[in-house]
């Protein structure tokens, strides 16, 4: 099969397509038939082994897995004797950490993969989990509800796009911080108000909201603070300059009465399942900026490198529409 494979860390360059074997199931495992796939952030992390103790996970001289890619939607293309919940032909979405930016990956069928939701393009399907995952894990320890209010910085990023949707299936109340250029499209995801960040400091303009999400690592809690209410939360998708803010996280638990918090998300099957129930039910869409053909990787990764995506950036991997 064709797959996108790096030998070694470094730039976007060192990914390159290689034919390599395809993977066979285990009794409780999935064989999917990818059709589209994503770039994301972690992926770029990973390739760059930025930051540097990332290899002590994933190899410390070269990669252990040659092949990235975390998102995918595809078909079953075979399933292993003890695989109850799949069968051959149905359309799914998951998120599998890495291997997906491939023809074809093995997943137990008990790991994060769903059925994909109907009337979806594959391509418009592939980016359901990543960054709506780590949105969940961040907003989860928000207290997010009726009355509550937050502004979300960066929030036309991958992270962002979902956690504007996600809050606003919260009830919260969502004040959405981007460019010139996004604000139509941040009031469309449901934000009650936006910002622009080109023409007003948030922090100067005297609001204060129950939570403040840097979803892009862009900001900081010292320039937040004030325009947190008492009690109030920061949360970081980052670990900031010099790794502060695991240690401000800590601090704050016990000193000031504004918390920071850093979560650490996981890739489960139930979160998949409560993400494709609301996109079913209209209440959440992954934002796609572009979409690259396999062999186009390496300009893809550029791109998502600039840090200016808007949501997510798709990779087709074989022709498909999905149902
Ligand atoms: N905690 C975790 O497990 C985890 C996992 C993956 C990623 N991350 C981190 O989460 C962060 C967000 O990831 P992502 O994939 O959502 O990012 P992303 O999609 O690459 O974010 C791009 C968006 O951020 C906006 N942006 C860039 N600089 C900005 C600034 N100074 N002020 C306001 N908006 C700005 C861009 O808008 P403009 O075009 O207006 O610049 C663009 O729309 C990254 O820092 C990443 O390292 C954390």
């Amino acid at each position: 099969m064709r797959a996108v494979v790096y030998d070694e860390y470094g730039p976007p360059e060192v990914l390159r397509l290689e034919d390599v074997e395809r993977p066979v199931p285990r009794d409780d495992e999935v064989l999917v038939k990818i059709h589209a796939t994503t770039v994301n952030r972690s992926d770029c992390g990973w390739r760059g082994a930025h930051p540097f103790f990332i290899r002590f996970f994933t190899g410390l001289r070269r990669p252990r897995r040659r092949i990235l890619g975390s998102e995918l939607a595809g078909e079953v293309e075979a399933v292993g004797a003890a695989v109850t919940q799949f069968q051959v032909g149905d359309e799914v979405i998951g998120v599998n950490g890495f291997g997906a930016h491939a023809e074809f990956v093995c997943m137990r069928e008990n790991r994060p993969l769903a059925q994909k939701p109907t009337g979806m393009t594959f391509e418009e399907a592939a980016p359901i989990c990543d960054g709506a995952i780590i949105a969940l894990a961040c907003l989860r320890n928000a207290d997010l509800r009726k009355g509550r209010s937050i502004l979300i910085y960066g929030a036309t990023g991958s992270i962002g796009t979902a956690a504007v949707q996600l809050a606003k299936y919260f009830e919260a109340d969502v004040t959405a911080v981007g460019n010139t250029k996004n604000l139509e499209l941040l009031r469309s995801l449901g934000a009650d108000s936006v910002l622009d960040y080109t023409q007003e400091d948030f922090t100067k303009n005297g609001e204060t909201y129950d939570v403040v999400f840097d979803s892009v690592g862009k900001h900081s809690f010292r320039r937040c603070r004030r325009s947190l209410k008492p009690g109030g939360i920061y949360i970081e998708t980052d670990l900031g300059f010099m790794w502060h803010v695991p240690v401000l996280a800590l601090a704050t638990r016990w000193i000031g009465d504004r918390r920071v918090t850093l979560p650490t998300p996981t890739y489960t099957k139930k979160d998949v399942l409560f993400l494709t129930e609301l996109v079913e039910a209209g209440k959440y869409r992954p934002v796609v900026d572009r979409t690259y053909p396999l062999e186009q990787v390496v300009e893809a990764t550029r791109y998502v490198e600039t840090g200016q995506k808007t949501g997510n950036v798709v990779l087709t991997v074989t022709s498909g529409s999905g149902t």
